[in-house]
């Protein structure tokens, strides 16, 4: 196949390395979460990449300032990487990551605004925009731009709903570059975007258009894209070719799907730390077990899924002390008011719940609030069922990565407004994450399912999941972009 290999910038807001400090006063150098970071290491490990990221600890700022503002080379995982932090202004970031991009983006591209209450657009809103997320933007183009100085059409990929405003600088410093924007999360339909005041909401597609080519997980968030480019900013666009034309030229929308990388989730379950939790959790193990893993996020639906457990429960009493629903959940975004209060709500509601249906010796909901992948891998292999009912979600790796390891046949709950939902649903127990009765139905489905439609949904799972691999996420882009490449050169 014919891949480019012109030299290689990622950016995005979250890198691969996160530099703290430990109580002791020592350096320690951890691995920046998320699936974007294991998609995108295919990509370093075979090419020339230099990785542009955010500086997003204090000690990340100083690692960046003894470098003289210089890439530094990390090794994480056994994967080298070329990484350069890149510092803003305190203030500006607190506004652009706290106040912009997480609530404001992340709600509006999850639908998540209940919009006779919030969100309210003040000076605050506005000043943030300006002050906060445009400087943090600011900040990444204008060392992208350095950075490929002495390149010659340099290839730059961006990531995600963090840096909207970037391409569009890059490509005014630079119009020979190549520019290739991945967004990891859904994309809504046109009046979602409505509650930002027109100029702000104009520079995100402005900013966003000057890519090259726009990725996405699904079809359906492409033509959703293409309908926000003809409502909201009148450009022609065509949904059989996926294109935008716009006054500075012509953008290419595609969907890639992401998958996970199943040979390392194989090798880590093989860890002694695993097998010392699964010997736990097999000891303690009542007749059925629920799981869920997730990031304590409103999209991810964790009150109406504790709900349908509720529900399950009082509907069928026969299930009482036979069944544990373990809740994995990783804090996540907390200065973020929003995202302190859900936590709040979900501790309540455990007590609720397990208030009313516990036993002295049996606690029907296990919540545990912290990050730990070999405590969630040992349970993925165990769990008889998988709950992920996302309100939306841009793919949902979970619904992945449970399915390759567990040795149970496990059902998958898959709500559908996942990005993997497209993928998965013939072989998943579908639903509708706002239905609290049909998930209450839905676990009793799974857990009262003959073995053998259990054993062929879980094959089915397995075979499509193994079908692709983060190589061919990262080889579909880069061939789309080769074709780029090639049409400008005749042009
Ligand atoms: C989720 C999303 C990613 C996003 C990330 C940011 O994982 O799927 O698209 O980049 O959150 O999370 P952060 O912890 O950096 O706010």
């Amino acid at each position: 196949m014919d891949r480019d290999d012109h030299p290689l910038i990622i950016v995005s807001n979250r890198g691969p390395a996160q530099f703290d400090r430990a109580p002791d006063g020592e350096r320690v150098l951890s691995r920046g979460g998320g699936g974007l970071v294991t998609a995108l290491s295919g990509l370093v490990k075979d090419r020339n990449a230099l990785w542009i990221a955010s500086a997003m600890t204090p000690e990340d700022v100083a690692v960046t300032e003894e470098n003289d503002g210089q890439p530094i080379d990390v090794n994480l995982n056994g994967v080298d990487y070329r990484v350069l932090m890149v510092e803003s202004d305190q203030a500006a970031y607190d506004r652009f990551y706290n106040v912009i991009a997480n609530p404001v983006l992340w709600f509006i591209q999850h639908y998540l605004w209940d919009l006779s209450n919030a969100p309210d657009i003040r000076k605050e809103e506005i000043e943030a925009w300006y002050e906060g997320y445009e400087v943090v933007n600011e900040d990444i183009a204008n060392c992208v731009i350095t950075q490929i100085e002495d390149r010659d059409e340099p290839l730059v990929m961006l990531h995600d709903y963090h840096l909207y405003s970037a391409p569009a600088k890059i490509r005014a410093a630079r119009p020979d570059v190549l520019l290739h924007h991945f967004v990891h999360i859904p994309w809504t339909q046109p009046d979602a975007w409505r509650v930002l005041p027109t100029e702000i909401r104009e520079a995100i597609y402005r900013g966003l258009l000057a890519n090259d080519i726009i990725g996405f997980h699904t079809h359906a968030y492409c033509t959703n894209f293409l309908a926000c480019c003809q409502r909201l900013m009148g450009y022609e666009v065509d949904y059989e070719t996926l294109t935008v034309n716009h006054p500075g030229g012509r953008t290419m929308v595609r969907a890639y799907p992401l998958s996970i990388d199943a040979d390392r989730l194989e090798r880590a379950v093989t860890s002694e730390r695993v097998a010392e939790i699964e010997k736990e959790i097999l000891a303690r193990r009542r007749e059925h077990l629920i799981l869920r893993v997730d990031r304590a996020d409103l999209s991810k639906n964790v009150l109406r899924g504790f709900t349908a457990f509720d529900t399950f429960l009082t509907d069928h009493p026969e299930f009482r002390e036979k069944v544990t629903f373990v809740a994995h959940l990783q804090p996540s975004r907390q200065d973020v008011p929003e995202y302190a209060e859900y936590l709040e709500r979900i501790e309540a509601l455990v007590a609720v719940v397990n208030h009313r249906h516990g036993t002295t010796d049996w606690m029907p909901i296990d919540l545990r609030i912290y990050d730990d992948f070999d405590e969630a891998v040992a349970r993925y292999k165990h769990c008889d069922l998988l709950m992920v009912n996302a309100i939306f979600d841009g793919m949902n790796l979970v619904a992945k990565e449970a399915p390759v390891i567990n040795v149970r046949d496990g059902v998958l709950m898959l709500s559908e407004n996942t990005g993997s939902h497209e993928e998965l649903k013939e072989y998943a127990l579908s639903v509708n994450p706002f239905d609290i009765q049909e998930q209450a139905d839905v676990i009793y489905r799974a857990l009262t399912m003959a073995p053998e439609e259990r054993r062929e949904r879980a094959e089915g799972l397995k075979r499509i999941i193994h079908s692709r691999t983060p190589a061919d996420w990262i080889n579909d882009q880069v061939d789309d972009i080769a074709l780029v490449r090639r049409d400008r050169e005749q042009v």
